[in-house]
């Protein structure tokens, strides 16, 4: 199979990149820092290849589509969002996750769509546990990864209305404070709740790890019969009802 994930530099999208690898798939990883990519692929070898690039952007979508024309997509990319309440965010802070995580979910989704991918394909699209909850610190990130569960639901919709074959899954992953934008995101809520660091993150075990991530991730891959959404925690895999 061959699989291309956005945000395969660090954290989730990294880890993914590792168990597509190590399950003998051929993987296209996107991120903007070439040095970090190159990183990946000293450690996971010529099965893993770097595209420096923006997954923002419609032409590198639609030029990797056509000439890779991939199994499967994880839409994973995404930036930490601004920390801070409501009333210390600017319009602009408050819109960095829909101008990243959001844009590039509609672009990857729309490009599959219109190309379209192979019947079977499977789209994989990272919203956020914080899509059900909110996210007071964080400005528009909630409300970013809850769109992300629409565009994945409609993406389902239009694929099954045209008979195109192509599954489309949405993962909620927990906080987890193992990653880049995690990390940033517990600090912050644990000094607003006025605790050290550990005593918060003893308040998400079990800690999601990257790896139970990149687990889910397969799992759904490889399940024709998987649910639309689910929960990643920890714990494990929780469907969601659409
Ligand atoms: N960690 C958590 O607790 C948590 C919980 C729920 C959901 N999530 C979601 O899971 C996803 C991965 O999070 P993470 O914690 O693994 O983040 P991370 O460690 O910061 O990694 C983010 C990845 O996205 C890439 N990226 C960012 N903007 C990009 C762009 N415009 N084009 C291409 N690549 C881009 C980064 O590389 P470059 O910067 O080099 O481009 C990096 O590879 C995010 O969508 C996040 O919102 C995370």
């Amino acid at each position: 199979m061959t699989a291309i994930i956005t945000g395969a530099s660090r954290g989730f999208g990294r880890a993914i990149a590792a168990a597509l690898v190590a399950n003998g798939n051929r993987v296209l990883g996107i991120a903007r820092d070439r040095a970090e990519l190159a990183a990946v692929r000293d450690e996971l070898g010529e099965e893993f290849v770097p595209v420096v690039g923006d997954a923002t952007d419609e032409a590198l979508a639609e030029r990797l589509l056509s000439e890779h024309r991939p199994e499967l997509l994880v839409l994973n990319a995404g930036v930490g969002p601004h920390l801070g309440a409501v009333h210390e965010q600017t319009w602009e802070t408050f819109t960095v996750n829909w101008n990243t995580d959001t844009r590039q979910a509609f672009v990857w989704t729309r490009a599959a769509l219109r190309q379209p991918l192979a019947p079977g394909s499977v789209v994989v699209e990272m919203s956020s546990g914080a899509a059900l909850k909110g996210s007071p610190l964080s400005g528009g990130y909630a409300s970013a990864k809850a769109a992300i569960r629409f565009i994945s639901g409609y993406g389902a919709e239009e694929s099954a209305r045209a008979g195109l074959g192509i599954r489309f899954v949405a993962l909620l992953p927990q906080l987890t404070p193992l990653t880049g934008i995690g990390s940033l995101a517990v600090d912050g809520y644990a000094a607003r709740a006025g605790v050290d660091r550990e005593t918060f993150v003893r308040g998400l075990e079990p800690v999601l790890t990257p790896e139970l991530v990149a687990k889910a991730v397969l799992q759904v891959a490889t399940d024709p019969s998987s649910a639309a959404e689910y929960v990643v925690a920890g714990a494990g895999l929780k469907p969601l009802d659409r």
